[in-house]
């Protein structure tokens, strides 16, 4: 047999699951703004009802605009399959359904992006999802953590604010020996810079809403199914190990093998949750994509030139990016991230609060929005935005504190990026 091609990067990211359209001809992924498909006839309509047959119904579940993105992320990601949704939120939403029951528990580090945080620890709880963060430097926290109902442990790459790393590979030997899958948020590394799958990672999820659309246009978030995890061995994932009422008592994992997480995350949590991605937003993102090797070459670019500046800049004591020497997790970059550890990372001024709202204020080619991954830089005080409803504890564990600010890195000319910082901060 001959053996399947296996494509660069790049060209994965503009061809990927699509190819032109059959009856126009059309060479871009078109735009399926429709609600519904229409069926051949009613046999052709109940075997897609029954995942007998794959196909379009109706744009909640499926759509083949979403579906072109889906097949791109998936094969970048080097993975089976994978499930876009409305937002990374949605994402980590949608990840956890198939693997929780009330009661369940799970471990996450505490370096992550404020949001997940309350997330997992305010509205997860309410579903009896228990977490436990535990600081990640420290390995044996994970270890430590696990009881019998813990069904998976769930990491940052990179984290946000601080662009901090995980042990991933050594995590993951952790969640192998017991069994359980490590999930990773991989939104700030982006499949450029950091494949999790690569490292023993079972489940990534994304907020497609930064680099990888990268335009700062479009929310969105994607599940991946690694494809590498056996549901089936003992009984601690019954959603996917067990007949399935709705679906003619399939067993996902069995009926579908290596994509049966994917496929129970579409087919169950997507349908019942609704919080799918509109063709449009599919589109802007698959064109950001496109992009996405060039941008990120870009930012990884600037940000080391301009961590590099601030780290003996009169006006900051620490500057966290990882590719600096001076960082604890300089190895850790250079073995993960070879590229370079993303552009999002934080500044700590030696002059506190006052001088944090100060800059924030003064700069005029960042722009202060709460979001990162944009071709524009970005800036933010997390502690009283995107990490204000943590506690001061959880503030200072994610990185957070109250002389700290956020910045995103874009593509800019890096010496206006720089005169921009250096003359705020003066
Ligand atoms: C690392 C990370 N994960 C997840 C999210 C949530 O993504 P979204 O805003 O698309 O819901 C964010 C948002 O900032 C994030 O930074």
């Amino acid at each position: 047999m001959k053996k399947k091609k296996n494509f660069g990067f790049a060209t994965k990211t503009i061809h990927s699951g699509a190819s032109p359209e059959a009856i126009t001809g059309a060479r871009n992924v078109p735009i399926y703004q429709t609600t519904s498909f229409v069926f051949d006839n009613t046999e052709h309509a109940k075997r897609l009802f029954s995942l007998q047959d794959f196909g379009f119904i109706y744009s909640r579940l499926t759509n083949p605009t979403v579906s072109v993105l889906e097949e791109r992320v998936a094969s970048i990601e080097k993975s089976r399959a994978s499930v876009a949704c409305s937002s990374g939120h949605a994402a980590q939403q949608l990840a956890f359904i198939p693997l929780l029951n009330n009661g369940d528990h799970f471990i996450s580090s505490n370096k992550l992006y404020g949001g997940s945080i309350n997330q997992f620890s305010k509205t997860f709880k309410r579903f009896g999802w228990n977490c436990d963060f535990v600081e990640p430097d420290n390995l044996s926290n994970f270890e430590n953590s696990i009881r019998d109902n813990t069904k998976f442990i769930f990491i940052e790459t990179l984290s946000n604010p601080d662009g901090s790393i995980v042990d991933i590979e050594k995590v993951a030997k952790i969640a192998k020996k017991n069994h359980i899958p490590l999930i990773v948020d991989n939104t700030l590394a982006t499949p450029y810079l950091h494949n999790p799958v690569d490292w023993g990672a079972n489940i990534v999820t994304h907020s497609l809403t930064k680099f990888m659309c990268g335009h700062g246009t479009s929310m969105g978030g994607i599940v991946v199914d690694c494809g590498n995890f056996n549901y089936l061995k003992d009984n601690k994932f019954p959603a996917l190990s067990k007949p399935n009422k709705s679906y003619n008592d399939i067993k996902f994992s069995e009926t579908f093998g290596d994509f049966g997480y994917a496929m129970k995350v579409k087919a169950d949590s997507l349908r019942d949750l609704g919080c799918s991605l509109s063709p449009q937003n599919a589109f802007n993102i698959l064109n950001g994509l496109e992009t996405l090797h060039l941008r990120m070459r870009e930012h990884v670019n600037n940000a080391k030139l301009v961590a590099k500046f601030l780290s003996s800049h009169p006006q900051i004591y620490e500057v966290s990016y990882a590719g600096l020497k001076s960082s604890k997790y300089y190895k850790l970059a250079k073995k993960y991230m070879p590229e370079g550890p993303g552009s999002i990372f934080t500044i700590k001024l030696k002059k506190g609060f006052k001088a944090c709202i100060k800059l924030v204020e003064s700069v005029k080619l960042f722009s202060h929005v709460a979001n990162v991954g944009d071709t524009r830089s970005l800036i933010i005080h997390p502690a009283s935005t995107t990490h204000s409803q943590l506690s001061k504890e959880e503030k200072i564990k994610a990185g957070a504190g109250p002389d700290t600010i956020r910045l995103s890195i874009g593509i800019e000319t890096v010496e206006d990026i720089i005169e921009d910082l250096d003359h705020s901060l003066k």
